[in-house]
């Protein structure tokens, strides 16, 4: 069921500039993760540090028992064919046409003719909503195909662990919901582990079955998401609510004026918590549990009105919810 991918006491620098320190968080096998965080705190830098493209100054990524920091050369080439990357800037070669861009993996890592690498090209174009686009070069389409065409990109060698940075920047809100329900869809027939980089607060309340949040040089937390979405810790509430209110500002942290300024305000209630989004032929999601499951082992009374639905056939918990 996918792998697990345990990262412990990792940091980054460029030169003085230390990006993150002592990132210390397991992905589960199998799970949706949402990685989340301010703009410019070192989300990419984390992909491209997982796939092992950047090299962390400290610290260990155990994959399948073997420590991807420590190795090189042929070893480290092998660990990279588990992953499957859409970069965030789709990094499509704009010289080729989409069928190529998508078949390229495949033609370099696989000794496939041309027949089968044909029949996945196309079929990964499809599931991805591309077919019939095959013939189009990158500079002919508009930025969400070109994002689609990544994702097919990224799906073609049936990876282990799928990396997803930003999938919904630049994408309509009705085409980043298509793309947030392939996500779920996607899980529950492969056997694949994702992160998912999103700056979309309803994808990252939605989708994942964990969160974590970058902040300020260190991951803040990371958990299963009922676990963040009920936290009062004061960055992952702000960030996880879209508020302004916070220790978050426009330019990273705020100063201590304007903190000032804010105290004695008084915060807006947490939102209730939603349901998972569910696979859309009501197959069960690949990590599904029950909702408000871990508030309940945790103790933790979840806001009013959570896990209320009538579309998904759920009977909310909704604990608390007389107020
Ligand atoms: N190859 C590199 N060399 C030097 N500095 C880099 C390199 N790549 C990234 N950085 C720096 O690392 C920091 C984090 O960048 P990163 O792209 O990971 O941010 P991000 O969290 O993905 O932001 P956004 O949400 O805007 O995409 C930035 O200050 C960036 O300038
Ligand atoms: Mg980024």
């Amino acid at each position: 069921m996918g792998v697990e991918i345990a990262v412990s006491g990792l940091t980054k620098r460029f030169g003085s500039q230390l990006i993150w320190d002592d990132v210390t968080l397991t992905l589960p096998a199998g799970e949706i993760s949402v990685l989340l965080g301010p703009s410019g705190t070192g989300k990419s830098v984390f992909l491209k540090t997982l796939v092992g493209l950047i090299r962390p100054e400290r610290g260990s990524i155990v994959i399948e028992g073997q420590d991807l920091v420590q190795l090189r050369g042929d070893d480290l080439y092998e660990v990279r064919k588990l992953f499957g990357v859409l970069f965030q800037d789709g990094a499509l070669f704009g010289s080729m046409s989409l069928f190529d861009n998508v078949a390229f993996p495949l033609r370099e890592h696989t000794r496939k003719g041309e027949k089968e690498i044909g029949d996945i090209v196309r079929e990964k174009m499809e599931l991805v909503g591309l077919a019939g686009a095959e013939g189009k070069l990158p500079g002919e389409i508009s930025g969400g195909m070109r994002k689609r065409a990544g994702l097919a990109r990224a799906l073609v060698l049936d990876p282990q662990i799928l990396l997803i940075d930003e999938p919904d920047s630049g994408l309509d809100p009705v085409r980043t919901s298509y793309i947030n329900q392939l996500f779920v869809d996607l899980n529950a027939q492969i056997d694949a582990t994702f992160l998912i980089v999103t700056h979309d607060i309803n994808t990252a309340r939605t989708v994942p079955d964990n969160i974590g949040l970058l902040y300020h040089r260190h991951l803040a937390m990371f958990g299963p998401r009922e676990m963040l979405l009920s936290s009062e810790e004061p960055v992952v509430r702000q960030f996880l609510n879209a508020q302004t209110i916070g220790p978050i500002g426009m330019s990273e942290e705020k100063d201590a004026d304007e903190l000032a300024a804010e105290s004695g305000q008084e915060l807006p209630p947490l939102p209730p918590i939603p349901l998972q989004l569910p696979t859309s032929d009501g197959t069960p999601r690949r990590a599904e549990r029950e909702a408000g499951e871990w508030c309940r082992s945790n103790g933790v009374t979840p806001p009013p009105g959570s896990f209320a639905s009538t579309t998904a056939g759920i009977v909310g918990v909704d604990q608390g919810a007389d107020a």
